[in-house]
């Protein structure tokens, strides 16, 4: 079957994607003592090129080593190994698709096992089973600093051969954390108005593009609205879309929610709108508005796990993207068909614990453990229960930080 989801696409920046299919950032947690990718990371994404996807977003990779999203997270600063980060590049590399990373900064979202106290744009404690310590309001210097880390490791992106980046500023991460007004109450340029929350993310932008030149592609990944009284909103969200609109990125993609209310793993999560849940994937219904202030190429991750109704929504042009995330874990074997045209559906499996508090845990240990089976060449364990997942996540967390010695 040929369709839409097979077509090419071409960015902004003259790159062209192969198909509009991408699997999206998930996050691998299996970097070596010095926070560089390994051999595993290499076959796993050898896995992930097999499948034809014209696009593969890394797990977020940090640009600070102290900010880590997760243990076991690659790190891309002045003292990465170039020659593990190409080996890893070139593993990921097919003769036709594209491969990115993407960069972030976890913020305040950094767990007490990496740091007791993380910077943020406030002092704005993230209260989640006890795992966040207070943070520090950033001053100007080290805002300044993390502008230069998120250059520094973009360019070094472009060095050892990845093809693209992404700037995560979804997900309640650093980025994510400027935007919203509940976490960034400062009074200075770098806060208040979207244009001041914002700031940080577009002069990344503006010297990232600057750096690696016109014609290697950004992507930002953006929340639709972090689902918090007195969060970001989707209006909030619609000025940073023109914001960009204004600067050359090739993709936007859209997510939605932070730790405090994980809206990227739920069906319907964001608003209960009866429309969103019957259409399949999340987020959906934003992408109407966005198409009406902005025509920078489109990807919506989130949901998406029939065929149908990717054709559907590329069909419509309300997208031009599709960002999957799970289905490349437990259908892995199962997308190139899925391509092909000869399998309509991939599974939604959604991970509970039993224990409301435990079930994002659940669901991130879940996916976690399965990623590094398969990167170790092994099947993927179906019968992985609530709690063992849970566990494993948390242990994982807690591997000491001395552990992870860097040059
Ligand atoms: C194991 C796992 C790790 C993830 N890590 C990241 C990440 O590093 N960066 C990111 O932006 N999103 C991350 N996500 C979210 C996915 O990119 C995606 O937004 C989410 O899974 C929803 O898409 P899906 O329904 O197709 O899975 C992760 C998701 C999973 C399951």
């Amino acid at each position: 079957m040929s369709g839409l989801l097979n077509e090419s696409f071409e960015l902004p920046c003259g790159v062209k994607l192969q198909n509009r299919l991408c699997k999206a950032a998930m996050t691998e947690r299996m970097s070596d003592a010095g926070c560089n990718p390994t051999e595993l990371h290499c076959e796993l994404y050898r896995r992930f090129a097999r499948t034809g996807a014209g696009l593969q977003i890394t797990g977020n990779v940090l640009v600070d080593e102290v900010h880590l999203e997760s243990r076991g997270n690659v790190i891309m600063d002045e003292s990465s190994s170039k020659e593990a980060l190409k080996s890893w590049a070139s593993a990921a590399k097919s003769p036709d698709n594209q491969v990115w990373v993407q960069l972030n900064h976890a913020g305040r979202q950094t767990n007490r096992f990496h740091t007791q106290k993380p910077l943020a744009p406030s002092s704005i404690q993230l209260k989640k089973l006890g795992l966040f310590g207070r943070p520090k309001a950033m001053t100007e210097h080290e805002i300044m600093k993390v502008i230069q880390q998120f250059v520094y490791a973009a360019k070094l992106c472009q060095e050892v051969g990845f093809t693209g980046i992404q700037i995560h500023a979804a997900h309640g991460y650093l980025l994510s954390q400027f935007l919203s007004p509940k976490t960034n109450i400062r009074h200075d340029k770098w806060g208040g108005s979207i244009e001041n929350r914002a700031r940080i993310l577009i002069e990344i932008v503006k010297l990232v593009r600057k750096s690696v030149g016109p014609s290697y592609p950004i992507s930002v990944k953006l929340n639709s609205a972090d689902f918090l009284r007195g969060g970001f909103s989707e209006d909030d969200s619609l000025e940073v879309i023109k914001m960009l609109d204004a600067l050359a990125i090739d993709l936007l993609e859209i997510s939605g929610g932070t730790y405090e209310r994980l809206a990227f793993f739920e069906a319907g999560f964001e608003t209960k709108k009866d429309s969103t849940v019957k259409r399949e994937a999340y987020f959906i219904d934003f992408a109407l508005r966005i198409r009406q202030v902005s025509d920078i190429p489109l990807m919506i991750t989130g949901g998406f796990r029939t065929r149908t109704f990717c054709e559907e929504v590329l069909a419509s042009g309300e997208l031009d993207i599709i960002g999957m995330g799970r289905p490349f874990i437990t259908n892995l074997d199962d997308i190139s068909d899925f391509l092909a045209g000869s399998i309509d559906h991939l599974d939604a499996r959604i991970i509970k614990s039993g224990f409301k508090a435990l079930d994002d845990v659940a669901e991130g240990g879940y996916y976690a453990k399965q990623l590094i089976r398969i990167a170790k060449g092994k099947k993927i364990q179906n019968n992985l229960g609530g709690i063992s997942s849970a566990i494993f996540f948390l242990l994982h967390e807690m591997r000491p930080r001395f552990l992870f010695k860097r040059k």
